[in-house]
């Protein structure tokens, strides 16, 4: 009887013993289940995703308070469209980079901003071709902006041991066509610097919203290939005087301007960069950028008198078969006329000969040449830049 007792007891101990161990099987069966069901469905969610159309991608250019937003895609067409409700709006800001829904256009997703855009927006010149000597006139220009630009990339030290600062940027105004882009160049190529060319109005159009990280990184990589010259062609579409801050563009604007003055106030005048800007309208440049440490040094282009004409004239026609032309009458010919309507003329006197099959150029051609021309510069109007 005993023996039956004590056979229980264990029998019983071991059913326990049992019960416990599929409960615990149960339970991580359970888990199992679980856990599947979780991969299931992240396993559905990826196909969905492979099986979903391409979206578009485009960027932001306006947002509205309606939380809709207007979007300009890669073809450069604009939208007004709607977010989808995964995006927070508030993240949504002009310039981020989204994708869109192929059949509506709405907002899908953020993209992170692309790459590398200075290489888009600045025109890297290792080293320009264009030397002092392809200028005509403006001598006295050259040298202002050589003792300027030229002299403290050269010799830093000589500065110094005067005590003086060179100035950091200078502002070469004229009228279009004058030879602005041409000194540019030609300062670079003698110092041997870098040459990093930014045109404003393309820093607007095409960087929108990008404008305040290209200046910054444009800096950045002037310091990397210093020295360096940084020349900002066109700069009153970044620097004009703030008329209005009304729309999300202006304010654009405004951030890709602060951030140049900030750039500009944190270097060295004597590190290895300068910088040279160009306009055509002075009267529109914000006075901030005008100030010391900045662009405080303004040198003008003016239109070539008939000596420059006849250099500018010489210059052009160097490569050319001109040894019957009197230049300086051509010149006489072309007064009130800028260094780009000179070499415009040049070129069609050029093609006069070839007209009429012959391989010299004679002064008639340059006469047909100037009058199919005209003797001014059209286009440009003088009280845009005094
Ligand atoms: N002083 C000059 N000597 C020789 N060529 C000149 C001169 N000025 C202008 N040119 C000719 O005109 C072209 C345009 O000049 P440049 O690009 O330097 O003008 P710019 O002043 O920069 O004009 P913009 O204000 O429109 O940018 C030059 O490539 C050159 O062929
Ligand atoms: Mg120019």
């Amino acid at each position: 009887m005993a023996e039956i007792n004590r056979r229980l007891r264990e029998e019983n101990l071991r059913g326990e013993l049992d019960k416990k161990r599929l409960e615990r099987e149960i339970a991580r069966l359970q888990d199992l289940v679980l856990e599947l069901s979780h991969e299931n469905k992240r396993l559905k969610h990826e196909l969905k995703q492979f099986k979903s159309p391409p979206q578009l991608v485009g960027q932001v250019v306006d947002t509205l308070d309606t939380g809709d937003v207007i979007v300009k895609n890669g073809a450069g067409q604009t939208f007004l469209v709607s977010v989808s409700p995964k995006i927070e709006a508030p993240d949504l800001k002009v310039g981020t980079r989204i994708s869109m829904d192929r059949n509506n256009l709405t907002v899908m997703r953020m993209l992170p901003p692309s790459k590398d855009p200075v290489i888009g927006a600045a025109e890297i010149i290792e080293r320009p071709v264009v030397t002092f000597d392809d200028i005509g006139g403006l001598d006295d220009q050259i040298t202002e902006i050589r003792e300027m630009v030229e002299l403290p990339l050269i010799k830093p030290d000589l500065f110094r041991e005067v005590g003086i600062t060179p100035p950091k940027g200078v502002l070469l105004v004229g009228p279009p066509g004058t030879g602005k882009t041409l000194i540019a160049k030609a300062v670079a190529e003698k110092t041997n610097a870098t040459f990093v060319r930014l045109v404003g109005s393309e820093l607007v159009q095409k960087f929108i919203g990008e404008g305040g990280r290209l200046v910054r990184e444009l800096f950045q990589m002037a310091r990397d290939k210093a020295p360096a010259i940084i020349f900002i062609d066109e700069i009153d579409a970044i620097g004009a005087k703030r008329m209005s801050m009304d729309t999300t563009g202006d304010r654009e604007v405004q951030r890709t301007l602060m951030q140049l003055l900030a750039e500009m106030d944190g270097f060295n005048a004597l590190e290895d960069i300068s910088i040279i800007a160009a306009t055509n309208r002075l009267d529109i440049i914000d006075e901030a950028l005008l100030r010391p440490g900045r662009f405080d040094r303004i040198i003008e282009i003016p239109m070539p008198d008939v000596e420059g004409v006849k250099k500018i004239l010489e210059i052009h026609t160097r490569e050319m078969n001109v040894a019957e032309v009197d230049l300086g009458k051509v010149a006489d010919r072309l007064r009130d006329t800028t260094g780009a309507h000179v070499a415009a003329i040049v070129r069609e006197a050029g093609m006069f000969a070839i007209r009429s099959e012959r391989g010299n150029v004679t002064q008639d051609d340059f006469n047909k040449a100037a009058e199919k021309l005209g003797g001014k510069e059209s286009g440009f109007d003088e009280r845009m830049y005094h």
